[in-house]
């Protein structure tokens, strides 16, 4: 039985293969491969695109899924192992992911960290119980990591870049930009950004206003072992005309910076400095002709204007649009 929780724990011809399924699936998107399987789907956070795509995914391939979450009526879960469930929940995690295993063929889950103590949220227990758990593939809706979205995020390059007839990925300057947010925000996407464009040998650079917004080790050492394979090396910068000079891929999101996680009174005043790192028209004059996207909700003229979002380039409505492709592949692998 074979899960999908990260993108590393998968070979890139093992990701393309998928990619090209999910490209097959756009063309003619109906199907049974998931006849009669249902899909649970756990969201403990808020969610637009990804509950919707993987809901009308489960359903043109024939298939039905049940969405839930605490808020929605399910019992509150514990997670931790070994403790007096004294508290507010009701139900251990065992329990509720044994039991769905008996109802359904798969498990997707939804899991943000607590932004308290990254030491504690880097472990990704909640992910990690389900997979120890569950008696059917589990799927990682983003947790510390957005697996599913750097599929959709790299299905769309390879589509744009072969539209414009501009190749193949290798080899082309990719540059994951830190923008201002009025919060601090999950570092999964940027995670999952660089390890994905490292993977499919872009030359990665990583944008940040200071060191402290650099990404976790395990995830910098991650896209440096995927660059090196690919004869590359991952370049951190804090220098915005360095970063943008002749990129050809600009991705934008934000995050808090992890020495801060439990004290973000303490980063707030620091990322407030930092506003002008916003994707704006003058930064983008310095690409060569970069495509530019982001995983949306995104918050328009803070992390990108108006007039980068709505041009040519930005790929995000392609990006969000794939999701329910990819999605669809992935479910039919683990399907089987
Ligand atoms: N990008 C993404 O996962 O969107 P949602 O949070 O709306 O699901």
């Amino acid at each position: 039985m074979k899960h999908f929780l990260n993108t590393a724990d998968w070979t890139r011809p093992d990701l393309q293969a998928l990619i090209d399924d999910a490209r097959a699936m756009k063309a003619s998107p109906y199907g049974e491969a998931l006849k009669g399987k249902t899909v649970a789907l756990l969201f403990l956070n808020n969610s637009l695109r990804t509950r919707t795509s993987f809901d009308v995914g489960a359903h043109q391939l024939g298939g039905h899924a049940v969405v839930l979450s605490p808020s929605g009526g399910m019992w509150p879960l514990e997670f931790e192992d070994g403790v007096v469930m004294d508290g507010e929940a009701e139900e251990h995690v065992k329990e509720a992911v044994k039991v769905l295993s008996r109802y359904c063929d798969m498990i997707g889950i939804r899991a943000f960290p607590k932004f308290q103590d990254w030491q504690e949220d880097r472990k990704d227990k909640i992910l990690t119980a389900f997979a120890k758990y569950a008696d059917v593939p589990v799927i990682n809706m983003e947790t510390i990591t957005h697996p599913c979205q750097e599929m959709a995020h790299v299905m769309a390059l390879q589509e744009r870049f072969e539209k414009d007839g501009r190749g193949a990925l290798d080899g082309k300057k990719f540059v994951l930009t830190w923008t201002y947010h009025p919060k601090p925000l999950n570092t999964a996407v940027a995670n999952s950004a660089l390890m994905i464009a490292a993977k499919f040998g872009m030359d990665v650079t990583l944008l940040t206003p200071t060191e402290e917004y650099i990404l976790d080790i395990r995830y910098m050492n991650q896209a440096a072992h995927d660059a090196k394979a690919n004869g590359r090396k991952i370049h951190v910068t804090h220098d915005i005309n360095e970063a943008y000079d002749g990129a050809e891929v600009v991705y934008a999101k934000s995050w808090g910076a992890i020495p801060y996680f439990g004290n973000w009174q303490e980063e707030k005043p620091i990322r407030d400095l930092y506003r002008h790192f916003i994707v704006d028209e003058e930064k983008m004059a310095k690409t060569d002709n970069a495509l530019v996207s982001h995983c949306l909700p995104m918050r328009r003229n803070v992390k990108m204007t108006d007039g980068v979002f709505d041009s040519a380039n930005c790929i995000a409505y392609e990006e969000a649009e794939n999701r329910l492709h990819v999605q669809k592949a992935i479910m039919k692998a683990l399907a089987g």
